[in-house]
């Protein structure tokens, strides 16, 4: 089984779909290696690509104000993305718009957070969203619908689970809501940690 940072060394070189041609760099995951929550997003944004580092960036931002709640240390967490290209296209002026990935960017990226999933072994995997829930569960999975439940591992996914909303999911929020929907999310984090105490 190879390290981290082999994993690492070798997803920089990564072309395994065409996502690479347009990015500055792969973004690979971070954190200890005996980390016993991984958390996987959906892919690098604007920030995270320009730094190489998954959520640096205003999504980041409001998952480190939700982990704060939620009493979770960051630095303890293994944190990565199901893609670790940015996928955009260009806006106004000199803006990079984030595009979502396919279904074929998201399955050719697999490999690479399997093999995190395997030199980590965590006790839990924590899902950011629907891209996350969906390539590591399967297309039957509904972020609103399973959110907050830890789900046993299977064959296919040998390690325990838990669904909740992407970050960037509570910051689009209509304002109205936006407290409650990051209270949500910090309720589904409470339970994580929870069950990784246990
Ligand atoms: N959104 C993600 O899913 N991952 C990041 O690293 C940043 C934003």
């Amino acid at each position: 089984m190879a390290s981290i940072s082999r994993l690492r060394a070798d997803a920089a070189e990564c072309t395994r779909c065409e996502l690479f041609r347009d990015a500055t760099q792969t973004v690979f995951g971070e954190g200890p290696v005996h980390a016993s929550i991984v958390m996987i997003g959906e892919q690098p944004g604007d920030k995270e690509d320009l730094d190489g580092r998954p959520f640096v960036g205003p999504a980041g931002h409001l998952l480190d104000r939700a982990l704060d709640a939620a009493a979770i240390d960051r630095h303890a967490l293994y944190l990565t993305n199901a893609v670790k290209h940015f996928k955009w296209k260009r806006g106004n002026g000199k803006v990079r718009l984030h595009q979502k990935p396919n279904r074929e960017e998201v399955r050719a990226c697999a490999c690479w957070w399997q093999a995190e999933l395997d030199a980590i072994k965590p006790s839990l995997v924590v899902l950011l969203g629907a891209t996350a829930a969906q390539a590591v569960l399967g297309p039957q999975v509904r972020v609103t619908r399973d959110r907050g439940q830890v789900r046993a591992p299977t064959e296919v996914v040998p390690y325990e689970t838990l669904v909740t909303v992407h970050p960037s999911a509570v910051l689009r929020t209509r304002p109205a809501e936006r407290d409650a929907a990051f209270d949500a999310l910090v309720r589904d984090l409470r339970i994580a940690a929870e069950h990784v105490e246990r």
